[in-house]
């Protein structure tokens, strides 16, 4: 493993490459990247870097964005069938036929969508900002897609503001039920249960604390507590258990694992690296029209 590594830092060099890892990879990645964090901190990185290769230690619409914000830059995505479950929950005809029920609203898309959904949308958003988001259009009704949990957890913070769902969601946090969170709360008195706002609304309510990846990351490195329950995928606590090793991290269960998230290996990186395969490509009309809702929100977020 030390030689992959080695390797793949040495043709990181050579090439102008940097590696953007989410916190939900195989934890060895972080060996390899560059900038390891939440879809928000990723897509800025991707923005902002100089560097001509983008591998992309994600998921496939994580790498589409960096692509759409930087199109001269070459995106690889070094496992091409790391895919989201959400973001297929949407396509083209969907969305439109989605906007033609309720005509005339700003739509907002979450992030885990693909470009054309997003090319449909006049702003996007990520877990971290989707309230600011939401709120900067200053909108009595607003359609979201494709996450209705995350949609509905915003109607119930902006009071005043009507959120219309699409009806998708991520398998993995839906599974959580409020008797999770209760059973968690009976055995483990006192702790500070963390939560992703993929769950379903009435889950996140009962979080002490509700954020996105990064955010529950933070959460911990600016508390006082030492132990938390963590309610989002398994790479999360992975993290925290590493970079916290006197606190105590409890994952809601043993479910909470995205399968694609930990398609991708260290080999896998490395020869999409040395041989610039899986190389992410857009229709121009369509990156353009989805660059506009990225960009919006890179602005108001920054
Ligand atoms: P974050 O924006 O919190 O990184 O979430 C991305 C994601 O896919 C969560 O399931
Ligand atoms: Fe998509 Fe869910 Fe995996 Fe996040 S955890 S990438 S929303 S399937």
């Amino acid at each position: 493993m030390k030689n992959i590594i080695e390797r793949i830092k040495k043709l990181k060099q050579e090439k102008n490459a940097i590696v953007l890892a989410h916190s939900y990879q195989n934890i060895e990645i972080d060996e390899v990247a560059d900038f390891v964090g939440d879809s928000l901190y990723l897509s800025q990185k991707a923005q902002e870097t100089e560097a001509k290769i983008i591998v992309f230690a994600g998921v496939y619409f994580m790498a589409q964005t960096a692509k759409i914000i930087s199109p001269d830059k070459k995106v690889l995505l070094p496992n091409i069938n790391a895919g989201c479950l959400m973001a297929d929950m949407i396509d083209l005809h969907q969305m439109e036929d989605f906007k033609k029920q309720y005509p005339n609203l700003p739509t907002i898309c979450y992030i885990n969508s693909t470009a054309e959904v997003k090319s449909r949308c006049d702003i996007c958003c990520t877990s971290s900002n989707a309230l600011k988001i939401v709120e900067s259009l200053n909108a009595p009704k607003v359609l979201f897609v494709p996450d209705a949990n995350l949609g509905k957890w915003v109607e119930t913070k902006l009071k005043g503001v009507e959120v219309i769902t699409y009806k998708g969601n991520c398998p993995i946090h839906n599974n959580i039920t409020v008797d999770n969170i209760f059973n968690a709360r009976k055995e483990h008195p006192g702790t500070k249960i963390l939560i992703h706002p993929e769950c379903k609304p009435e889950v996140s309510a009962l979080g002490d604390y509700v954020g996105s990846t990064s955010g529950i990351i933070n959460y911990v490195k600016n508390s006082a507590d030492n132990k938390f329950i963590i309610v989002t995928e398994k790479g999360v606590v992975d993290r925290l258990k590493r970079d916290y090793p006197n606190k105590e991290f409890i994952l809601i269960n043993d479910n909470m694992l995205c399968e694609s998230m930990k398609l991708t290996t260290l080999e896998e990186i490395l020869y999409c690296l040395e041989n610039e395969t899986n190389e992410i490509t857009l229709d121009e009309d369509i990156r353009k029209q989805s660059a506009k809702c990225i960009e919006r929100m890179l602005e108001v977020s920054a």
